[in-house]
Protein backbone atom coordinates (compact mmCIF):
# COMPACT_ATOMS: atom_id res chain seq x y z
CA UNK A 1 0.00 0.00 0.00
CA UNK A 2 1.68 3.21 -1.10
CA UNK A 3 1.29 6.88 0.69
CA UNK A 4 -0.66 9.09 -0.99
CA UNK A 5 -1.27 12.99 0.07
CA UNK A 6 -0.75 14.46 3.74
CA UNK A 7 -3.81 14.38 5.41
CA UNK A 8 -2.87 15.57 8.77
CA UNK A 9 0.27 16.53 10.62
CA UNK A 10 0.35 16.51 14.49
CA UNK A 11 2.81 16.41 16.77
CA UNK A 12 4.34 12.73 16.56
CA UNK A 13 2.80 11.33 13.47
CA UNK A 14 1.94 11.74 10.09
CA UNK A 15 -0.83 10.62 8.43
CA UNK A 16 -1.58 10.01 4.65
CA UNK A 17 -4.42 8.85 2.67
CA UNK A 18 -3.86 5.34 0.52
CA UNK A 19 -5.63 3.98 -2.62
CA UNK A 20 -8.07 2.34 0.39
CA UNK A 21 -10.37 5.39 1.21
CA UNK A 22 -10.84 3.34 4.32
CA UNK A 23 -7.34 2.90 5.58
CA UNK A 24 -4.13 5.50 6.26
CA UNK A 25 -0.49 5.55 6.68
CA UNK A 26 0.52 6.44 10.01
CA UNK A 27 3.90 7.34 9.84
CA UNK A 28 5.95 7.85 13.74
CA UNK A 29 8.15 10.99 13.69
CA UNK A 30 11.61 11.61 15.49
CA UNK A 31 9.92 14.75 16.99
CA UNK A 32 9.57 14.96 20.54
CA UNK A 33 7.73 18.01 22.26
CA UNK A 34 6.34 18.87 25.47
CA UNK A 35 4.43 21.34 27.62
CA UNK A 36 2.19 21.71 24.12
CA UNK A 37 4.82 22.34 22.04
CA UNK A 38 6.78 24.71 24.37
CA UNK A 39 10.05 22.68 24.53
CA UNK A 40 10.92 20.97 21.33
CA UNK A 41 13.36 18.42 20.22
CA UNK A 42 14.34 15.71 18.04
CA UNK A 43 15.45 11.92 18.96
CA UNK A 44 17.01 10.25 15.81
CA UNK A 45 15.17 6.76 15.69
CA UNK A 46 12.19 7.26 18.24
CA UNK A 47 9.98 7.10 15.70
CA UNK A 48 10.72 3.77 14.82
CA UNK A 49 11.14 2.43 18.37
CA UNK A 50 7.74 4.17 19.52
CA UNK A 51 6.01 2.62 15.98
CA UNK A 52 7.32 -1.26 17.07
CA UNK A 53 6.15 -0.50 20.68
CA UNK A 54 2.84 0.60 20.09
CA UNK A 55 2.15 -2.07 17.72
CA UNK A 56 3.12 -4.89 19.84
CA UNK A 57 0.81 -3.13 22.57
CA UNK A 58 -2.06 -2.79 20.09
CA UNK A 59 -1.57 -6.51 19.57
CA UNK A 60 -1.29 -7.33 22.50
CA UNK A 61 -4.44 -5.49 23.84
CA UNK A 62 -6.69 -6.94 20.09
CA UNK A 63 -5.45 -10.32 21.60
CA UNK A 64 -7.09 -9.56 24.85
CA UNK A 65 -10.62 -8.04 23.24
CA UNK A 66 -9.55 -4.57 22.65
CA UNK A 67 -10.90 -3.26 19.09
CA UNK A 68 -8.45 -0.81 17.36
CA UNK A 69 -7.67 0.76 14.33
CA UNK A 70 -3.94 -1.22 13.56
CA UNK A 71 -4.48 -3.15 10.60
CA UNK A 72 -0.51 -4.01 9.98
CA UNK A 73 2.94 -2.17 10.64
CA UNK A 74 4.60 -2.03 6.86
CA UNK A 75 7.93 -0.75 7.68
CA UNK A 76 10.13 0.42 10.86
CA UNK A 77 8.26 3.56 11.21
CA UNK A 78 4.95 3.44 9.72
CA UNK A 79 1.28 1.14 9.94
CA UNK A 80 -1.42 0.59 7.80
CA UNK A 81 -4.80 1.91 10.02
CA UNK A 82 -8.12 1.82 9.62
CA UNK A 83 -9.46 5.30 8.95
CA UNK A 84 -11.76 6.61 12.20
CA UNK A 85 -13.25 10.15 12.77
CA UNK A 86 -10.81 10.85 16.13
CA UNK A 87 -12.73 11.68 19.10
CA UNK A 88 -11.46 14.73 20.67
CA UNK A 89 -10.12 13.14 23.77
CA UNK A 90 -7.42 12.39 25.56
CA UNK A 91 -8.06 9.92 27.77
CA UNK A 92 -5.91 9.24 30.79
CA UNK A 93 -5.79 6.83 33.19
CA UNK A 94 -3.70 6.79 36.30
CA UNK A 95 -2.33 4.42 38.91
CA UNK A 96 0.59 6.38 40.48
CA UNK A 97 0.29 10.60 41.51
CA UNK A 98 2.86 11.99 39.23
CA UNK A 99 2.68 15.10 36.43
CA UNK A 100 -0.40 17.15 36.11
CA UNK A 101 -2.47 15.41 38.75
CA UNK A 102 0.22 16.10 42.06
CA UNK A 103 0.30 19.94 40.99
CA UNK A 104 -3.12 20.95 40.45
CA UNK A 105 -4.46 18.60 43.71
CA UNK A 106 -0.81 18.78 45.53
CA UNK A 107 -0.80 14.72 45.88
CA UNK A 108 2.46 13.50 46.70
CA UNK A 109 4.34 12.43 43.87
CA UNK A 110 4.50 8.38 43.67
CA UNK A 111 1.78 8.04 45.94
CA UNK A 112 0.03 4.93 44.88
CA UNK A 113 -3.57 5.49 43.71
CA UNK A 114 -6.68 3.98 45.92
CA UNK A 115 -8.22 3.17 42.49
CA UNK A 116 -7.19 3.99 39.02
CA UNK A 117 -8.48 7.30 38.22
CA UNK A 118 -9.96 7.74 34.78
CA UNK A 119 -9.78 12.07 33.46
CA UNK A 120 -11.04 13.30 30.20
CA UNK A 121 -9.26 16.04 28.58
CA UNK A 122 -10.17 17.88 25.72
CA UNK A 123 -8.01 17.87 22.83
CA UNK A 124 -7.87 21.23 21.86
CA UNK A 125 -3.64 22.75 22.06
CA UNK A 126 -5.75 26.32 21.55
CA UNK A 127 -7.50 25.80 25.09
CA UNK A 128 -4.01 23.96 26.64
CA UNK A 129 -6.24 20.58 26.78
CA UNK A 130 -8.18 21.22 29.65
CA UNK A 131 -9.75 18.84 31.89
CA UNK A 132 -13.87 18.06 31.61
CA UNK A 133 -16.28 15.91 33.42
CA UNK A 134 -18.71 14.11 31.41
CA UNK A 135 -21.54 16.66 31.06
CA UNK A 136 -18.77 19.29 29.71
CA UNK A 137 -18.27 16.46 27.02
CA UNK A 138 -22.15 16.56 26.44
CA UNK A 139 -22.45 20.19 26.69
CA UNK A 140 -19.73 20.21 23.65
CA UNK A 141 -21.59 17.52 21.43
CA UNK A 142 -17.68 15.69 22.29
CA UNK A 143 -19.38 12.27 22.39
CA UNK A 144 -22.76 10.91 23.35
CA UNK A 145 -23.34 9.27 27.00
CA UNK A 146 -23.04 6.01 25.64
CA UNK A 147 -19.92 6.22 23.52
CA UNK A 148 -18.64 7.81 27.02
CA UNK A 149 -19.47 4.83 29.09
CA UNK A 150 -17.77 2.69 25.99
CA UNK A 151 -14.49 4.58 26.13
CA UNK A 152 -14.19 4.87 30.02
CA UNK A 153 -14.79 0.70 29.93
CA UNK A 154 -12.24 0.28 27.22
CA UNK A 155 -9.61 2.29 28.85
CA UNK A 156 -10.07 1.07 32.11
CA UNK A 157 -9.45 -2.39 30.72
CA UNK A 158 -6.43 -1.33 28.76
CA UNK A 159 -5.26 -0.15 32.36
CA UNK A 160 -5.90 -3.65 33.55
CA UNK A 161 -3.94 -5.53 30.70
CA UNK A 162 -1.27 -3.23 30.16
CA UNK A 163 -0.66 -2.34 34.18
CA UNK A 164 -0.12 -6.86 34.40
CA UNK A 165 1.76 -6.95 31.31
CA UNK A 166 4.50 -4.03 32.42
CA UNK A 167 4.54 -5.79 35.74
CA UNK A 168 5.93 -9.33 34.75
CA UNK A 169 8.59 -6.82 32.80
CA UNK A 170 9.57 -5.24 35.77
CA UNK A 171 7.55 -1.91 34.78
CA UNK A 172 5.21 0.07 37.08
CA UNK A 173 2.85 1.68 34.61
CA UNK A 174 2.32 4.58 36.10
CA UNK A 175 -0.01 6.97 33.98
CA UNK A 176 -1.11 6.54 30.30
CA UNK A 177 -2.91 8.82 27.65
CA UNK A 178 -5.50 7.33 24.88
CA UNK A 179 -7.16 8.05 21.79
CA UNK A 180 -10.32 6.78 20.28
CA UNK A 181 -12.19 7.31 16.88
CA UNK A 182 -15.33 6.30 15.12
CA UNK A 183 -14.84 3.97 11.79
CA UNK A 184 -17.23 4.35 8.98
CA UNK A 185 -19.57 1.73 10.57
CA UNK A 186 -19.42 3.71 14.16
CA UNK A 187 -17.66 1.05 16.06
CA UNK A 188 -15.08 3.00 18.65
CA UNK A 189 -11.90 2.10 17.95
CA UNK A 190 -8.63 2.42 20.11
CA UNK A 191 -6.77 5.13 17.89
CA UNK A 192 -3.13 7.22 17.97
CA UNK A 193 -0.58 5.42 19.90
CA UNK A 194 0.63 4.15 22.86
CA UNK A 195 4.17 4.13 23.23
CA UNK A 196 6.77 6.19 26.35
CA UNK A 197 5.10 9.86 24.39
CA UNK A 198 1.60 8.94 25.96
CA UNK A 199 2.89 6.65 28.99
CA UNK A 200 4.30 6.74 32.09
CA UNK A 201 7.07 3.65 32.98
CA UNK A 202 8.82 3.63 36.30
CA UNK A 203 11.27 0.75 36.65
CA UNK A 204 9.69 -1.28 39.80
CA UNK A 205 13.07 -2.25 41.54
CA UNK A 206 14.56 1.38 41.27
CA UNK A 207 11.67 3.96 39.91
CA UNK A 208 13.90 5.22 37.06
CA UNK A 209 12.12 7.13 34.40
CA UNK A 210 11.69 5.50 31.45
CA UNK A 211 9.62 7.71 29.20
CA UNK A 212 8.90 11.03 28.07
CA UNK A 213 9.24 12.36 31.20
CA UNK A 214 13.22 12.03 30.72
CA UNK A 215 12.61 14.77 27.59
CA UNK A 216 10.36 16.95 29.73
CA UNK A 217 12.52 17.11 32.61
CA UNK A 218 15.63 17.52 30.70
CA UNK A 219 17.43 14.03 32.29
CA UNK A 220 18.53 13.16 28.93
CA UNK A 221 18.92 9.43 27.37
CA UNK A 222 15.40 9.27 26.07
CA UNK A 223 15.94 6.78 22.80
CA UNK A 224 18.49 4.64 25.37
CA UNK A 225 15.25 4.29 27.70
CA UNK A 226 12.46 3.75 24.76
CA UNK A 227 14.65 1.15 23.62
CA UNK A 228 14.41 -0.25 27.53
CA UNK A 229 10.92 -0.48 27.32
CA UNK A 230 11.07 -2.42 24.20
CA UNK A 231 13.35 -4.90 24.86
CA UNK A 232 11.28 -5.64 27.95
CA UNK A 233 7.90 -5.70 25.77
CA UNK A 234 9.90 -8.13 23.44
CA UNK A 235 11.66 -10.32 26.40
CA UNK A 236 9.53 -13.44 26.87
CA UNK A 237 11.13 -14.71 29.71
P1 LIG B 1 -0.06 14.61 32.77
O1 LIG B 1 0.36 14.16 34.13
O2 LIG B 1 0.90 15.60 32.17
O3 LIG B 1 -1.48 15.10 32.75
O4 LIG B 1 0.00 13.34 31.79
C1 LIG B 1 -0.77 12.18 32.04
C2 LIG B 1 -0.42 11.10 31.02
O5 LIG B 1 -0.82 11.49 29.72
C3 LIG B 1 1.08 10.81 30.91
O6 LIG B 1 1.24 9.41 30.74
C4 LIG B 1 1.52 11.53 29.68
C5 LIG B 1 0.29 11.53 28.82
N1 LIG B 1 0.15 12.74 28.02
C6 LIG B 1 0.10 12.65 26.64
O7 LIG B 1 0.20 11.56 26.06
N2 LIG B 1 -0.08 13.80 25.92
C7 LIG B 1 -0.21 15.01 26.50
O8 LIG B 1 -0.37 16.00 25.80
C8 LIG B 1 -0.16 15.09 27.93
C9 LIG B 1 -0.30 16.41 28.63
C10 LIG B 1 0.00 13.93 28.64
N1 LIG C 1 2.26 16.05 23.87
C1 LIG C 1 2.21 17.36 24.45
C2 LIG C 1 3.05 18.33 23.67
O1 LIG C 1 3.62 18.09 22.72
C3 LIG C 1 2.49 17.44 25.90
C4 LIG C 1 3.25 16.37 26.59
O2 LIG C 1 3.26 15.24 26.19
O3 LIG C 1 3.86 16.70 27.63
O4 LIG C 1 3.25 19.43 23.91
Amino acid sequence: MKKKELLYEGKGKRLFKTADENLLISEFKDDLTAFNAQKKGSEKGKGALNCKISTELFKLLEKNGIKTHLVETISDNEQLVKKVDIIPLEVVVRNIATGSLTKRLNIKDGTVLPFSLLELYFKDDDLGDPLLNDEHCTLLNIASKDELEVLKNEAKKINTILKSFFKDKGLNLVDFKVEFGKDKDGNILLSDEISPDSCRFWDINTNEKLDKDRFREGIGNVKVAYEEVLARILDNN
